[in-house]
């Protein structure tokens, strides 16, 4: 099939990529033209593990091509998906679809031939309904299109096997040709088995939002049941095992940690809660969920402040991890942004290392120290704390990094070391989540 994808972020690259690897010619198109001129360099703008060997592939079969010229991209295109962003409104918090719709208008300005317009971007309900008017207003007379809502459920770091290797596909669409073609397109995958549902576009529209939000309440949950361990004993891991191991709870989603972040969990629960407000509908288990999770990252610097004797004033904090999750370079909405604010605003000097090296950690905590290695960090500190579960940090010496601490103290929000191995390593104390021996909550950071 003929596809092309118009916007080139995170989900548009990896989609173009893998829908090439399925066999299909791709163009991806974008309006940065700078973007573009490097991925033709065969230079990733993001991070992604696997990404850059299945776009240098494909750039060389000549099955997947980059331009920043979407009228002729648009021209003999059997499908033409919509991969832009949908940034939260900073007035109101609700997406903003300025993109979508203008990238629907241009689609629809240069479309000559029966063109399956998708929606791959997280839209509320709606969204699609308002693509089709606009190809309805804008298309050339007598041009045949069908519009189709095909969310994406990609993990940041786990991206490509969850587009080659998903769970389900869900297409919403009520036209059968543009039915019969996205089939076409996914068909690799219904080869594999792998559960290809259709559905009217509202319902689509709404598996997104629905799905984010229950695994934002998961982890909310999790974390709750983590603090009340905390207080009256048992552990967490083991309690989220032995629940997840119930087939109708299933196990993933349930470890603990400083909060929830990432581009998807806040703006998704947040643009349900708008939708759900604006239709009259209480969503009050998600509106729990995302104020539970606020509170989360106050309490984790107030963890801090306690792990440290009561007060982090004039002293250097170590940090292992800044950004959302492990295995990214991306620092959207991360806990780490709270945490540290609030231990600098406590008095803290922070020095951080994240082996993503970030380039957005400067301008988004310039009063944190961003060091190279994990042991400049460490260097003088009085605590360390881990943030994000890098599986490099497994491979660590502690021992090192505990010998140039002033303090041996290390609090590790992820739970990805324990207290045997971090003694061994020469730290006096080691606090994690879940278990009683954590630091009781006491005093307030702000
Ligand atoms: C998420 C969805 O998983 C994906 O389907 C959707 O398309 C986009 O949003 P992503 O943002 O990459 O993907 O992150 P994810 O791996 O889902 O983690 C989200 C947040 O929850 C992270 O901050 C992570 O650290 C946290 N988390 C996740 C936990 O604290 N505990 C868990 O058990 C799982």
């Amino acid at each position: 099939m003929n596809i092309t994808i118009v916007g080139v972020g995170y989900v548009g690259l990896v989609s173009g990529a893998c829908f090439a690897e399925f066999g299909h010619n791709v163009i991806c198109v974008d309006i940065d033209e700078h973007k573009i001129n490097r991925l033709k360099d065969g230079i990733m703008p993001i991070y992604e593990p696997g990404l850059d060997h299945i776009v240098g592939q494909h750039s060389l079969s000549g099955r997947l091509t980059f331009t920043t010229d979407l009228a002729r991209s648009v021209k003999g295109r059997d499908a033409v998906f919509i991969a832009v962003g949908t940034p939260p409104r900073p007035q109101d918090g609700h997406a903003d679809l300025s993109f979508v719709y203008a990238a629907a208008k241009s689609i629809a300005e240069s479309m000559d031939q029966f063109t399956v317009v998708v929606t791959k971007s997280t839209v509320p309900v709606g969204a699609n309904r308002e693509v089709a008017r606009i190809l309805g207003q804008y298309a050339p007379a007598g041009q045949q299109w069908a519009v189709a809502s095909n969310p994406e459920f990609l993990r940041e770091g786990a991206a490509i096997s969850d587009f080659m290797e998903p769970d389900r596909v869900v297409i919403g669409c009520d036209n059968a040709q543009g039915i019969a073609i996205m089939e076409r397109i996914y068909a690799p995958l219904a080869a594999r088995n792998t559960p290809i549902m259709t559905t009217d576009i509202e319902t689509a529209e709404l598996i997104k939002y629905a799905a984010n939000a229950f695994l934002a309440v998961k982890v909310s949950f999790i974390n709750e049941v983590s603090d009340l361990c905390e207080r009256v004993g048992g552990r967490v891991e083991e309690i989220a095992k032995g629940i997840g191991l119930d087939r109708r709870i299933g196990g993933s989603f349930l470890r603990t940690g400083p909060g929830w972040g990432g581009s998807c969990f806040p703006k998704d629960t947040r643009a349900m809660l708008m939708t759900a407000q604006d239709a009259g509908v209480p969503l009050s288990i998600v509106a729990a969920a995302v104020g539970a999770n606020e509170q989360r990252k106050r309490d984790m610097a107030d963890r801090i402040v306690e792990a440290c004797g009561g007060s982090v004033n004039g002293k250097v904090i170590g940090v292992l991890g800044l950004t959302f999750k492990g295995q990214t370079d991306d620092m959207r909405e991360s806990p780490s942004l709270d945490i540290l604010k609030g231990l600098i605003a406590a008095g803290a000097r922070v020095r951080a290392f994240d082996p993503s090296n970030p380039h957005e950690a400067a301008h988004l905590l310039p009063d944190v120290e961003l060091v190279k290695t994990p042991e400049e960090a460490a260097d003088g500190a009085d605590a360390l704390v881990v943030l994000t579960e890098w599986m490099v940090f497994k491979s660590y010496d502690l021992g090192e990094l505990a010998r140039v601490m002033r303090q041996r103290i290390m609090i590790d929000l992820r739970n990805l070391f324990d207290e045997a191995t971090a003694r061994e390593s020469g730290f006096t104390t080691y606090h994690c989540l879940g278990q009683r021996s954590a630091v009781p909550k006491l005093a307030q950071v702000s």
